[in-house]
């Protein structure tokens, strides 16, 4: 049996169906009864519990083969989940420690990114069986805007459209975290990059919306400043609200791409593009 923290989220529920697809028992730690609805609908087992809570998490943890630890986006409380984590791996004796971590965690100016670092440095001290994965924006980030794309006719973006993104199908890393979970030794004491097959420029990405939908979808750039009051008036935490401002400045700036060699040769395949993606999630018309 695997335990998924962060079960609940678009993560944690593409992680356990490429498991639970490949066989696998999976139990999910989850703060809500919704959350616990929606992974026990894919096979999983739901326990509620707080992911900064060393007894809920060595409770969660015992017996289990692995750990596979996802922090929810962007939250203050991120350093302080992995670390539990870590010490309930220890507590528990899990033998293996898989961490979803996040392509370049080493930019110091963006906390979501600084602190995975921290976990990072927090699971290689601990001396546990570790693998970490590192995954660029995913494709789904999109989805976000099916409602622009399909009732509005535009596609909104708070950053340039020259903005350069390396996205990754979420579903190629869930097919990569079932196979490292499942292969033991392996891929152990390993940290894997996942990076999305083709560098798209926004026009680009605008193109293939195009493409794909028939329709004349224009792309709206509204400001940094009136995205993030419309997150804040929809409920987003301050802390959360201020930090997409930087990562969206960041983006503009310096673009968010890597190599997709490792998630190929991790794949055994060619990693999905993001037209084809585009096209297989449907209903466009
Ligand atoms: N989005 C991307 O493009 C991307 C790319 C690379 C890496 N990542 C990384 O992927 C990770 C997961 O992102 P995500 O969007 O899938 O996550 P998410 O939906 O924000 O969070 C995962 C789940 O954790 C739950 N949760 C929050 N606090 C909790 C607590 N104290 N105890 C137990 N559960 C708790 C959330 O519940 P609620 O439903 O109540 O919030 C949610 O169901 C992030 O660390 C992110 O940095 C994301």
């Amino acid at each position: 049996m695997i335990l998924v923290t962060g079960a609940g989220g678009k993560t944690g529920r593409a992680v356990i169906q490429a498991l639970i697809s490949r066989g696998a028992g999976v139990r999910g730690i989850v703060n809500s009864n919704t959350n616990a609805q929606k992974i026990t609908a894919l096979g999983a087992e739901a326990v509620l519990g707080d992911m900064g809570s060393l007894e809920d998490m060595i409770g969660a943890a015992e017996g289990a083969a692995a750990i596979y630890h996802i922090s929810p986006n962007v939250h203050a409380r991120e350093l302080e989940f992995g670390q539990t984590a870590v010490a309930a791996a220890i507590k528990a004796g899990v033998p293996r420690f898989v961490f979803h971590s996040l392509c370049h965690p080493q930019i110091e100016s963006l906390p979501n990114h600084w602190l995975k670092l921290r976990v990072e440095e927090k699971i290689k001290e601990s001396g546990l069986n570790f693998t970490i994965l590192q995954p660029t924006p995913y494709m789904q980030n999109v989805l976000g805007q099916r409602q622009n794309i399909l009732e509005r006719g535009v596609y909104e973006i708070p950053y340039q459209p020259s903005t350069l993104l390396g996205m990754v199908d979420l579903d190629d890393v869930a097919e990569v975290a079932a196979r490292v979970l499942l292969t033991p030794k392996t891929y152990d004491w390993a940290t894997y990059e996942l990076a999305g097959p083709e560098i798209l420029s926004q026009t680009e990405v605008l193109h293939i919306i195009r493409l794909v939908t028939g329709k004349e979808i224009a792309l709206k750039v509204i400001s940094r400043e009136d995205w993030c009051a419309r997150a804040a008036s929809a409920g987003m935490p301050q802390y959360a609200v201020s930090i997409f401002y930087r990562m969206f400045e960041f983006m503009e700036s310096s673009g968010f791409w890597g190599n997709p060699g490792v998630l190929e040769w991790l794949l055994e395949r060619k990693a999905r593009r993001f037209e084809a993606w585009f096209r297989a999630v449907g209903n466009w018309s």
